[in-house]
């Protein structure tokens, strides 16, 4: 890494921090074109959540209808239409504009912008929509939604029944029902190259983030602190909300996968384990370093790092269209359990260790996800419906790589030396015509950059 690749960019040099509305009339034109003739397709927003009695958890739209409109309000519906002559027609419905509300609570878009900005072509109020409902669905012969969420599927069932309550007037309601969950997450999990642009700099903001809290990591800190620097930077660039929980578990916390209590004080000699990624206009960011609290790595922590860092650079180095996550988990696992025999930590013969997969005692979880709207972004990873086909990387998917090694301090298997370190390194990589691209670049990542970095915010 050069050192100007850590000097942060200004807001105005940000090369991209929202997609532009034609992308989502885009991705919609997408959608149609996967629609049979004479079908109707029901997206709902999402929900405020309640976090206790009556506050509300920050609103987090729902992604495959952000998609599809880029419209960030809850308690909405986008109805795609498409006729027997494949004509379409998108309508949204959504909350009225309502002065006492917007005085509580906030501006709302209402009917008119929506059509104007947001460029869908009719918007009524949501309460419209038990009235134009039925001529939505009369007539149509297919009704698509996604099944993973019953509560509005148990939505679209009374719909149904309505329609087909006037079946003696004349009703015809649609006799097939499919998922359009897998539809869209094919078209989600190709990214433009806007939505690439967007996702680099989601990925820039979140490396200066990671800068930021390997400058201020500091014996004798919460880890919460520490958190807060990272949510900091984030908004600084721009990006108001992480993608996730960030984690920040100091020493042996770092053998807790999910752990995200982020309260313990850091401790002279351990490890630190970051994994914090922002969000940008609904884009996530997925990254993990893990570095030493006091700005030196000693010698055991070097060599598991030193080993984990090796073996994400060789996965990522054999990305490209046609490459699967099964090949390359299989490449990894035999690179890291080599490394562990070598180190005395797994001990046996190469090929019997790898039949057992005794690598997953210290590397528990995958290899990587895919990445994009959500942090485990949708898409199968098998597909043909036997779901044994592996799916191989095409132009445009992007995923994360993130291989760890982690020994709790409670393993009496190993040499004592190696307790309580836990180590993961993830970086997000685009699958490109002749590769790949690392969307990481300035998330400080070696040995030396590390301590260079937290030794020149010391001095
Ligand atoms: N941050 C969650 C993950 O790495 O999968
Ligand atoms: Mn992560
Ligand atoms: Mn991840």
């Amino acid at each position: 890494m050069s050192s100007t690749s850590i000097n942060p960019l200004s807001m105005s040099q940000l090369p991209m921090n929202q997609l532009p509305m034609k992308e989502y009339s885009a991705h919609r034109a997408a959608f149609f074109k996967k629609m049979p003739s004479n079908s109707v397709a029901f997206f709902p927003a999402g929900k405020e959540l309640t976090r206790s009695n009556d506050t509300e958890f920050a609103f987090c739209q729902n992604k495959n209808f952000f998609y599809l409109t880029g419209f960030n309000e809850p308690d909405a519906l986008l109805v795609l239409l498409k006729d027997e002559q494949d004509n379409n027609k998108s309508v949204l419905f959504s909350l009225p504009k309502d002065p006492l509300h917007e005085i509580w609570q906030g501006r709302r878009v209402g009917q008119i912008k929506a059509v104007e900005e947001y460029g869908v072509d009719e918007s009524y109020e949501l309460a419209e929509i038990d009235v134009l409902l039925s001529d939505y669905l009369d007539g149509k012969s297919q009704v698509l939604f996604g099944f993973n969420d019953d509560t509005f599927a148990a939505q679209v069932f009374t719909w149904l029944k309505q329609v087909k309550s006037r079946i003696r007037q004349g009703a015809n309601a649609p006799e097939q029902l499919t998922d359009a969950d897998p539809i869209i997450a094919d078209l989600r999990l190709i990214k433009s190259e806007n939505e690439l642009a967007l996702m680099r700099t989601a990925n820039h903001i979140s490396g200066l983030a990671h800068q930021r809290a390997m400058q201020k990591s500091q014996v004798g800190k919460l880890e919460y602190q520490i958190e807060a620097e990272i949510l900091h930077e984030f908004a600084r660039h721009g990006a108001r909300h992480p993608a996730y929980a960030s984690i920040v578990a100091g020493g042996d916390n770092a053998n807790i996968l999910h752990y995200t209590n982020n309260d313990d004080v850091l401790k002279d000699n351990e490890l630190l384990l970051i994994d914090a990624g922002a969000e940008l206009s609904g884009y996530a960011a997925d990254i993990t370093r893990t570095f030493p609290i006091n700005g030196k790595f000693s010698a055991e922590q070097k060599t598991i790092y030193q080993l984990v860092l090796d073996a994400k650079n060789l996965a990522i180095n054999a990305i490209k269209p046609g490459m699967c996550f099964a090949k390359l988990n299989v490449l990894t696992n035999t690179f890291l359990t080599q490394g562990l025999i070598d180190l005395g930590i797994l001990v046996g013969d190469l090929d019997e260790l790898m039949a057992e997969k005794k690598v997953k005692d210290y590397f528990i979880h995958g290899l990587g996800h895919w990445l994009g709207l959500d942090v485990h972004d949708v898409g199968d990873y098998q597909i043909s419906l036997d779901k044994e086909q592996l799916r191989a990387f095409e132009v445009g998917m992007v995923m994360t790589i993130e291989p760890g090694i982690y020994i709790p301090l409670t393993d009496v298997n190993v040499d004592e030396k190696w307790r309580g370190i836990g180590v993961r390194i993830e970086d997000n990589i685009a699958v490109t015509a002749d590769g790949f691209e690392n969307l990481t670049t300035n998330s400080p990542q070696t040995i030396e950059e590390i301590e260079a970095l937290m030794q020149a915010a010391k001095a």
